[in-house]
């Protein structure tokens, strides 16, 4: 045990996720248990550099394992980004104490807090909070999961009036630049197609399957589109345009699910999830560790270096896509 630190710091970064407020209890919890003491930062990288800080206890955290959102809130920093808002922010953490910080966000979060340790020596540890479950060195980040069951949940509804209608569906899902929501969840909801940035499937292909679907006797079809995806350089209002255009027969809807797709209560996977990490983040900063990230693999609860977790982005599931492949015969 690193007995010099006595007092964590909490915070939440970048894009929520539901499964952070389980993180946090998380985290507050093992402190508690350990008996040291732990601070929530607000606002992220700003509140750290405002000092907007709350000292946590176990009963601090009732209540939240359920919530989606951050109770800690979250911002984009960009004085952060500066040497001059860093040092604020180490002379935040000193004058309140904290020795150590656990960084609940995406790779942007953790790049930012790999460069303060590396500044000012502070150990972190991160865990992984993202829906887009695009960070290496974990098979899931906390989030990943609820917004998969938001997004099916949301695509079978829209398959009961797309059938209702006869109608084609374009259904344009979160990910920025990866296909890791748009491939599960589309195959998890029966979509006829999936467009992932990924996996480059053509114009001409896409309308051959919607001709083949159409001649197969479906009568309406679900199109699930990564929002990061640009099919030949068409956005999902461009695809309809164009599907329209060449398959006149079709009548054809888009909807974007955004931003209903990071809120909502987490699933019962991303709350064990997040308790298993949290306690993993508190255990290693104790036993002296620093700059490395919580993960799940192979359902172990494992530590990857932050350097390699945000250099590279988890590869898409080729297996899947080939399931996908074969589920729309
Ligand atoms: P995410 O963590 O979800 O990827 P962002 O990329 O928006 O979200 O990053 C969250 C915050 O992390 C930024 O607003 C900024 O405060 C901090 N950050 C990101 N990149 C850096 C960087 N290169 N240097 C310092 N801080 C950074
Ligand atoms: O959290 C990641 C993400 O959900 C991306 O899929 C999306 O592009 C982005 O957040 C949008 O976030 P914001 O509206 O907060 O900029």
């Amino acid at each position: 045990m690193n007995t010099n630190i006595d007092k964590i710091g909490v915070f939440t970064s970048g894009g929520d996720s539901p499964g952070m407020n389980a993180a946090i209890r998380s985290v507050v919890r093992t402190c508690a248990y350990l008996e040291i003491q732990c601070v929530g930062i607000y606002r992220g990288y700003q509140g750290m550099i405002e000092g907007d800080f709350k000292p946590m206890d176990a009963r601090s955290v009732n209540n939240i394992i359920n919530k989606g959102g951050t109770i800690l809130k979250s911002a984009r920093c960009s004085d952060f980004k500066t040497e001059e808002g860093r040092k604020k922010a180490y002379e935040q953490l000193v004058s309140a104490g904290i020795k150590a910080l656990v960084v609940i966000g995406g790779d942007g979060s953790f790049t930012g807090a790999m460069l303060f340790n590396k500044e000012y020596n502070i150990p972190v540890i991160g865990i992984p909070g993202t829906i887009d479950n695009d960070i290496f060195g974990t098979t899931y980040t906390l989030g990943f999961d609820t917004a998969l069951n938001t997004v099916v949940e949301s695509i079978d509804k829209i398959r009961d009036t797309a059938s209702s209608h006869n109608r084609l569906f374009f259904v344009e899902v979160m990910g920025r630049d990866v296909g890791h929501i748009a491939l599960n969840a589309g195959v998890g909801a029966g979509a006829e197609e999936i467009l992932i940035p990924e996996e480059n499937l053509g114009l001409d292909r896409l309308l051959e399957s919607l001709k083949r679907s159409d001649a197969s006797g479906k009568s309406s079809s679900i199109v699930v589109v990564a929002e990061g995806e640009n099919t030949a350089g068409k956005n999902v209002f461009q695809l309809k345009e164009y599907v329209e255009e060449h398959i006149p027969k079709y009548d054809v809807r888009v909807s974007v699910l955004g931003h209903m797709q990071r809120g909502g209560a987490p699933s019962c996977f991303d709350r064990v999830l997040a308790s298993r990490m949290g306690v993993k983040a508190v255990e290693a900063l104790l036993e002296g560790k620093s700059t490395l990230m919580v993960g799940i693999q192979d359902n172990n609860i494992t530590l990857t270096p932050i350097s390699e977790a945000i250099k590279g982005h988890t590869k898409i599931d080729k297996e899947l896509i080939r399931v996908s492949d074969i589920m729309t015969t």
